[in-house]
This record gives C-alpha cells, structure tokens and sequence, in this order.
C-alpha cells in the first residue's frame, strides 16, 4: 500500500516509532498546535469556569436522580474541569486524580496537544460511518499494527464492544478451522470460551458471560451459554477447562484491574500459551486496562514475553473519547469477511486522529520509562505512608496500575481521601484502593496522594 499522508496535529518531536511516512514539511510540523486554533475557538475564561456554589452541586446531584437512570453510586461531587493529574469541582476544591476516569486521561486532562488534535480533525471531519473509507483510521490501524504482535485491527467503542467483538472472531475462527461452513445454523464446532475468577471483561451480554462477579449477571439471566470459568494463576484449574474440540478461545487480562490489581505469574500465561496451542484455541489478551503504556510498557503482555492471538483495547487509546479496538493475527482475520460485524460509530476520523496524537506520545521509551519510575515512586510511597498500617496486607501492582490490598473495606479509605483532595477508587472485593493516574502524574502529586492515604488510613 502506497505511504499515507501522516498529519501531525502535535509537533513531531521525532518520536513517533510509527513507520509511516511523514510527509509534512518539519517546518510546518513543529508550529505551535494551539496556532491552528486561533481565531477558531475562544474558551471561555481559559477553560476554567467559575466556582459555583454549593447549592449547584445539590441541583445538579438532584437533577441526575431525576433525569439518569441510576446504574451508578456516583460519589457527591460534581467534577467541573481539570489539567494534568488535577481535577476541581464545581465548587472550586482541587483534586489529585490518581482515578484518571478509571484508567482513561493517560495524558491528563485538557492536555494542549490532545486539545489541537482534536480541535484540528473535529473542524474538517467527524464522522462517516463505515460505509467509506477515511484516513485517520487507517493511521491509527497501522500505528497498532506496526507496533505490535497483531496483523489487523478492528475498531469499536468501549472495552466491553472490544470483547464482544473478541468473542465472536474467536467463534467463526473455530467454526472455520473445524471445517464447517460457519453460515450452516446445523454445524457443530468448538464454542466454549474460557475466563479467570476476579477478572473482568465487560457488562454487554458476551463479555459478561465471562467477568467473573455472580451480582453483575444474575439479575440478567440466562447468560450465554459455553462459558467455562478456571481460577486465575492456576494453570492446573486451566488445564481442567481448557479442552480440544470444544475451546474456542481462552480470555485473560495480563494484570488483573478490577479484579484486584493482580499481575499474572509468567509460568500462568506462558501455560495458557501452551494450552491454547495443544488444544487449537486462541488466547485472547484483555488489556483494556493494563494496555498503551500503563504498566510502563507499551502492551502489558510485553512484562512476560508471551504473545496473544488477539488482545482488547480501549480506555485509554483516545485519551477520554471513546473507542475500542481488537488487534489480532492474520489467521484470525482471514476468517471475518464483510458484514460479519460492525458498528456504526467505530472508528471514527475524530476519535481515530486524536487516538494516533496519544499513541505517538505514550509510544516512547522515554515516555514509557517515566511511567516506570512514577509507578516505583508510587509504590514505595505507599509503602511508606501506609506499609505500617496492620489493615495493610500488601503494596502490589507494575507500573501506574497499583493497588493497596485492606483487609477492611476500602470505600471508607477513599472517602476520607476524596475529602482530603485525593480521588481513588476501589477494586477487588471493594477491599483494595485502586490508583490508575495519568500517565503525566507529577512526582508532587504523588507524594502528596501517599500522605493523603496515609492519613485517610489511619482515620479509620
Ligand atoms: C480489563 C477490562 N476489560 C473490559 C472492560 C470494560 O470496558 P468498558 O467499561 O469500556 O466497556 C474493563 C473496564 O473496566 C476492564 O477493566
């Protein structure tokens, strides 16, 4: 395929590993990416507006009760706007998000690079469907592909649709490769998807049928039928379920997010790799959570040398849009022709442009080593701050996915935290704070989040 033309809305600094060629003058790349906006858009106040005060927070919390459907236990803050790894709500207290839109803002929020990306797309094209071609998705295709062990993308919007996508690959490839015509509703083919006690893959029927909390499926039964469900880090509990003829496909997320922070022992998904192989099945990489930089390598799976047939991504590749991917090898796309799936917003230039911005900055080494040393920073300042606590059982986590194990509830931590101006959340059995910052996160902010935790802990 003949060279795209490969537009920089950020300046290109050099270090984008994409092999596509840049054929925009280095002069033009490297002007102000804010210049472009002059004249276009005005924020008001620079983007921060007024505090409001307390009575706005009350209407705008009862508004929601009234009008949005009440599938959230939303804390009773009402966040206004933000910069880096700060946030402030409406009534004008500052935050450190160390919560980043769960594992989202990688670059922080309003990143001014971010911004001109999506400004820049935003007034030339939105959207178009999938019924046309267009360029920015073709580039964000390539920067995945190139930079990983994948052939193909498919594009999506959530993490959840990413999986969903992920289950229905892993089913026709398995109709296919038992021979079958996977259009004949009479053929019998392997179908059984295997999943992890603790992890989580999403809340759409599929992905649900494989997350592991009874409470999030129950109310909605039956779930899919095929699921088959094996303890996590136990390759004899996988070797159990994991069988010929009737595995499609093996779903396991390198670190465990949701579930608890939990890294996967090598010789874990170095077995899964090995049973997939003997059984004829696809091992499928969620990295929903622990992909694009957060573990301080660029795909989490990169940490155990042990290569997927497919991997799920999502939250933070558009750095706050929404968008999902599904990246795969050739012998998994090979078996998909058109009209076997889709989506009608995936995609799309605006989400696709202001994806490749994010990428292009968390894809480098040097990008990808401060997130090591933030994540180190972060754990053994929670060491510090907390270690001592006796309702501390363990610091763990790699990168800036890092969890502190309670053997008490952990909302209560939180809370305290939130009122003293540090926002975390929650994972595991509720009994771990979850910290998934912005990739940016400074070295300030993270101390000042350990003392706070610290402090939270002990007013237990
Ligand atoms: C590992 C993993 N997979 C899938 C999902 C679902 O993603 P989404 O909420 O975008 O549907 C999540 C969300 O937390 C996740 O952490």
């Amino acid at each position: 395929m003949a060279h795209l033309k490969h537009r920089h809305a950020a300046p290109c600094r050099g270090s984008c590993t994409s092999r596509i060629r840049c054929v925009i003058p280095r002069a033009a790349a490297t002007v102000d990416p804010l210049n472009l906006l002059k004249g276009i858009f005005k924020p008001a106040n620079n983007g921060t507006p007024a505090p409001q005060g307390a009575d706005f927070t009350k209407q705008v919390m009862s508004e929601e009760s009234k009008y949005v459907l009440q599938t959230y236990a939303r804390a009773p803050v009402v966040i206004s706007h933000g910069k880096g790894a700060k946030v402030w709500d409406a009534e004008g207290k500052e935050y450190i998000d160390m919560a980043a839109g769960i594992a989202v803002n990688a670059l922080g929020h309003s990143d001014s690079r971010w911004f001109a990306a999506l400004a820049e797309q935003a007034q030339q094209l939105a959207h178009t469907s999938n019924l046309y071609h267009t360029q920015p998705q073709v580039e964000l295709a390539k920067r995945l592909v190139e930079n990983s062990f994948a052939d193909k993308a498919f594009f999506c919007n959530t993490g959840t649709e990413a999986n969903e996508g992920a289950i229905k690959f892993a089913r026709k490839w398995a109709r296919v490769r038992a021979g079958v015509d996977p259009y004949d509703a009479n053929a019998s083919a392997p179908y059984e998807l295997v999943s992890f006690t603790s992890c989580f893959h999403g809340r759409t029927m599929g992905a649900l049928a494989l997350t592991y909390k009874e409470q999030y499926k129950t109310p909605f039964y039956p779930m899919m039928p095929g699921h088959r469900l094996a303890e996590y880090n136990n390759l004899d509990s996988a070797r159990a379920v994991i069988e010929k003829g009737k595995t499609a496909a093996v779903f396991v997320e390198p670190v465990q997010g949701e579930g608890g922070i939990t890294p996967s022992k090598l010789a874990f998904l170095k077995g899964l790799r090995e049973l997939c192989d003997e059984a004829g099945a696809l091992l499928v990489f969620d990295e929903v959570q622990c992909g694009l930089g957060r573990t301080g390598k660029l795909w989490g799976h990169q940490l155990y040398g042990v290569e997927p047939d497919m991997m799920t991504l999502a939250k933070p590749l558009a750095g706050g849009l929404p968008i999902g991917a599904v990246l795969m090898k050739q012998h998994v796309a090979d078996v998909m022709k058109p009209g076997d799936h889709g989506s009608t917003f995936a995609g799309n230039p605006l989400v696709c442009h202001v994806a490749c911005t994010v990428f292009d900055i968390i894809n480098n080494p040097t990008f990808l080593t401060s997130v090591e040393q933030r994540g180190v920073r972060l754990r053994e300042g929670l060491k510090r701050t907390m270690g001592g606590n006796p309702h501390v059982k363990e610091v763990r986590g790699v990168g800036l996915l890092v969890g502190v194990q309670l053997d008490v509830m952990a909302g209560p931590v939180v809370d305290t935290a939130r009122e003293m101006g540090v926002l975390a959340i929650t994972a595991g059995k509720g009994d771990v704070i979850r910290l998934v910052p912005p990739l940016v996160v400074g070295d300030a902010e993270i101390d000042k989040c350990c003392e706070v935790l610290g402090q939270a802990l002990k007013r237990l």
